[in-house]
């Protein structure tokens, strides 16, 4: 439902390509982590994807991106946006609103929902995403993770069948991140919503994500399941990305003959691991 047909872009002040010869296909309700150095290109692939590129920033588009059957280049900004909606990482960068429910509102009216239908939507999504008890709040007096919840809802309720999220916990705490974290993963269970986040904490992708991308210099590095990517713990280094520390410690068992299973992505497989080698 996503394809990116050796695509590259060079932005209009930029020295070189951000991102060359990218061909890329993302099924409809995967769940694609997204990773990699500092000017890798993961904002950039955000930026095509929901259609910022090229419809916002100028520069040098080469080949296609087709997302739902439309090539982004042809297709207009409002039309895709009722397919991608897109979180970032600066929180209250993206509020319009001072109230909850009328940051939910407006994304609504905006789009045309009809007037019988959005208090369904609103109350719905509020429930799902178990905010209800902040309907009627300020926006102003919430903590960073549920500002970030209430972005992301206000984002859903318009219901995009993809969800693009550049850093959405970059200020968040690890308790936070990792609440949004579930958020996002029941959106994609129960909605089926096709889930794109570019995250630093590799552990938190990894434990998220049943795709990874790991992005180096404008390219993709790396691409498959989490425990693919992470079996090599020296081809992250040699990019400079840290591999989770139950990863490292499964290869470097692996090396010993001491372990031979899958690469454990969070503490429960790292259980599995540890007790199996106690056996
Ligand atoms: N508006 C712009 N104009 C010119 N060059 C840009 C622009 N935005 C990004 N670039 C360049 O494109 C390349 C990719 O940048 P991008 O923002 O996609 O990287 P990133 O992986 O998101 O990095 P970060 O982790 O710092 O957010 C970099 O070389 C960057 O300098
Ligand atoms: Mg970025």
């Amino acid at each position: 439902m996503i394809e990116f047909r050796n695509f590259s872009f060079k932005y209009k002040n930029g020295e070189k390509n951000a991102l060359s010869g990218i061909n890329l296909s993302i099924n409809k309700g995967d769940f694609v982590g997204v990773i990699g150095n500092s000017g890798a290109g993961k904002s950039t692939f955000t930026y095509a994807v929901n259609g910022v590129i090229p419809h916002h920033f100028e520069g040098d588009f080469y080949g296609e991106v087709i997302v739902n059957g439309e090539d982004t280049v042809e297709a207009s900004p409002s039309k895709l946006a009722l397919s991608v909606g897109s979180v970032f990482q600066d929180i209250d960068g993206q509020m319009v609103a001072s109230v909850v429910e009328d940051e939910l509102l407006f994304g609504l009216e905006n789009f045309g929902v009809p007037h019988n239908e959005i208090e369904t939507r609103i109350s719905d999504i509020l429930k799902m995403v178990g905010i209800e008890d902040l309907r009627y709040r300020n926006i102003s007096t919430l903590s960073g993770g549920q500002k970030q919840k209430v972005a992301i809802s206000a984002v859903v309720a318009l219901m995009p069948d993809i969800l693009v999220l550049d850093e959405p916990t970059a200020e968040l705490d690890p308790q936070s991140s990792h609440q949004i974290f579930s958020m996002l993963r029941m959106l994609n269970e129960k909605m089926g919503i096709t889930i794109i986040v570019v995250e630093q904490k590799i552990m938190l992708l990894s434990e998220f994500s049943k795709r990874l991308l790991i992005f180096n210099e404008g390219n993709i590095y790396l691409d498959g399941s989490p425990q693919e990517v992470l079996k090599d713990t020296s081809k992250l280094q040699e990019i400079g990305v840290n591999c989770p520390r139950v990863a490292s410690l499964a290869n470097i068992l692996k090396d010993r003959k001491l372990y031979s299973g899958e690469v454990p992505v969070n503490i429960d497989g790292a259980e599995v691991m540890v007790r199996s080698i106690i056996k």
